[in-house]
C-alpha cells in the first residue's frame, strides 16, 4: 500500500490531461485501522427483571439479548468514541496527526453543538482534520463509511476516521418494556486509507424510507418540539419505537440492501465470507441469512453481548469479527444496517489488512489516558436515569466476562 506515502492525492482521477498523459490510476479505499471500546458496566436481563415486568427468557427468545453495556458517569458518547478511533488509528499504523476527515455517527452526541466528532478530534490530538457528524441513526457508522470511501477514491482525503458511537442508556424510558431492554452503550471506528492497489471498500448502497420518520424517534428537544418542563413530563425526552413496524422494515430491506451492495460489487452472496449486520435483533439477522439462502455461521452476531448499541453496532461488530480470527486477507465481507428514518445501508469490503493488528491497538490504548475536554465553569446534572442510578447503587459486584475484556479495561466493575 502506498497509503503513507502521499501519492494518493497527487494521482487524483482526471487529473492529468493531454494526449501523452499517462491514464491516472484508480485510488481506492482500504479498511487499514479498526477499534472498538465498551464500558464495564453490564446491565443483564436478570437486572432488567428487578426494573421492568419483563423477563430474560422474553427478552432472550424475542431478541437474543444477554446484557448490554452502560456508559459510567464520567464517560460520554465523545469520550467513548475517542477510544475507539486512537484503537483504530494505531492498527492503521499511522499517527492521529494524518487524519484528514473525521466522521462521527450518532443519534446520541454529547451537545447538539459543537459535534461530538469535533470534541473527538482535540481528544485524540488531531490538528487538521474537518469534523463532523453523521445523523442516520443505526446505519449511520454505514453512511460514513460509504462517505469516507467516496472522500478518498476522488482524491480529497488519504486518511479519513470513521467512528459510530452511542451513549442510548441515557435516552431510555425505563417504565417502556418495549425499548429499554434493546439498547446499549459503546463505540466503534474504523480508519479507511487512499491506496492504489486494488482491493478495500467496492460497491455501496444506500436508501432512506422516510414514511418510517416516526416509527422510532426522539419527539423533544429539537426545533419542532423544543425542551421543557412539559415535554420533560412528558417524557419526550426518550426513545419511542413501533417495534413491530420496525421489524417488519428491518427483515425486508435487510437483505436486499446487503444483495444490492454485493451486486455492485460484481458479487454474489456466496462469495462472502462474512456479513456484518446491524446487531438488532438475532431473528433479524436470521431472516437475512434466509432472505440470501446462506447458513447462519456467514453472519457474524454478538447482539447477546452488547444489545443495540445502533450506530456503534457495526464498528463493534466488525472490529471483533476481525479481532477474534473470522476475516483474513482477501476474504469479501459485507457491512449492512437499517436504522430511523427509514435508513438503510450497505457497503462490500475486500479485507487487506493483517487483522492481528487489531489486538495490539487494543493493548496499546489505554481508556483511562483519552481524555475529551470539559466546559469551563459548568457542572452537569447527574447524567445516569434515577431508574438505572437505582440499580446500579444496589450493593453487590457485577462480573464482566474475562473474555470479553479488552485489555487495559477493569476487568470488574463494581456497583457501589
Ligand atoms: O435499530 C433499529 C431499532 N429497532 C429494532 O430493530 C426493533 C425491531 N423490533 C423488534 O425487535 C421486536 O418487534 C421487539 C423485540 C421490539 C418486540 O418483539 P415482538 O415479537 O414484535 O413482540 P410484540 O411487540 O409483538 O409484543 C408481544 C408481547 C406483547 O404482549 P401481548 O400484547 O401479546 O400481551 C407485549 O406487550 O410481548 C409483550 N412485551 C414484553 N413482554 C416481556 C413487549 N416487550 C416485552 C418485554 N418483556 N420486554
Amino acid at each position: 500500500m502506498d497509503a503513507k506515502n502521499g501519492t494518493a492525492a497527487k494521482q487524483r482521477p482526471g487529473a492529468q490531461h493531454g494526449p501523452g498523459a499517462q491514464q491516472a490510476r484508480k485510488i481506492h479505499a482500504h479498511v487499514t485501522g479498526w477499534g472498538r471500546y465498551v464500558p464495564s458496566q453490564v446491565l443483564s436481563n436478570a437486572d432488567l427483571e428487578r426494573m421492568v415486568d419483563t423477563n430474560d427468557e422474553w427478552i432472550v427468545t424475542r431478541t437474543g439479548i444477554r446484557e448490554r453495556r452502560v456508559a459510567a458517569a464520567d464517560e460520554t458518547t465523545a469520550s467513548m468514541g475517542a477510544v475507539a478511533a486512537l484503537r483504530a488509528i494505531h492498527a492503521a499504523g499511522i499517527s492521529p496527526k494524518d487524519i484528514d476527515l473525521i466522521l462521527l455517527a450518532t443519534l446520541t452526541p454529547d451537545y447538539w453543538m459543537p459535534s461530538t466528532a469535533a470534541l473527538v478530534k482535540e481528544a485524540i490530538g488531531n490538528d487538521k482534520a474537518a469534523a463532523m457528524d453523521v445523523a442516520a441513526a443505526c446505519s449511520g457508522f454505514v453512511y460514513g463509511f460509504a462517505t469516507a470511501q467516496a472522500w478518498i477514491e476522488s482524491g480529497l482525503a488519504k486518511h479519513v476516521l470513521v467512528i459510530g458511537a452511542e451513549l442510548l442508556t441515557r435516552f431510555l424510558d425505563y417504565t417502556d418494556r418495549g425499548t429499554c431492554i434493546l439498547f446499549g452503550d459503546g463505540a466503534g471506528a474504523a480508519v479507511l486509507s487512499a491506496s492504489t492497489e486494488p482491493g478495500g471498500a467496492l460497491g455501496i448502497e444506500l436508501t432512506t424510507e422516510p414514511q418510517g420518520a416516526y416509527m422510532i424517534w426522539l419527539p423533544a428537544g429539537g426545533a419542532k418540539s423544543p425542551p421543557s418542563a412539559e415535554t420533560i413530563a412528558r417524557g419526550e425526552h426518550y426513545i419511542r419505537m413501533e417495534g413491530k413496524e420496525t421489524y417488519r422494515f428491518a427483515t425486508k430491506t435487510l437483505a436486499s440492501t446487503a444483495l444490492e451492495s454485493v451486486r455492485k460489487s460484481g458479487l454474489q452472496p456466496d462469495d462472502i465470507r462474512l456479513f456484518i449486520p446491524h446487531q438488532a435483533n438475532i431473528r433479524i439477522i436470521e431472516a437475512v441469512a434466509k432472505g440470501l439462502d446462506l447458513p447462519m455461521d456467514r453472519m457474524f452476531t454478538n447482539v447477546d453481548k452488547y444489545g443495540n448499541t445502533s450506530a456503534a453496532s457495526v464498528p463493534i461488530a466488525m472490529a471483533e469479527a476481525v479481532n477474534e480470527g473470522h476475516v483474513e486477507v482477501g476474504d469479501r465481507i459485507t457491512i449492512v444496517a437499517f436504522g430511523a428514518g427509514f435508513t438503510s445501508g450497505a457497503v462490500t469490503i475486500e479485507w487487506t489488512a493483517d487483522p492481528a493488528r487489531g489486538q495490539a491497538a487494543d493493548a496499546a490504548i489505554d481508556p483511562s489516558d483519552v481524555h475529551v475536554r470539559l466546559p469551563v465553569d459548568w457542572d452537569s446534572v447527574d447524567p445516569i436515569p434515577p431508574a438505572l442510578a437505582e440499580l446500579m447503587n444496589r450493593p453487590g459486584s457485577v462480573d464482566v466476562p474475562l473474555d470479553d475484556v479488552v485489555p487495559g479495561e477493569p476487568q470488574t466493575v463494581s456497583r457501589v
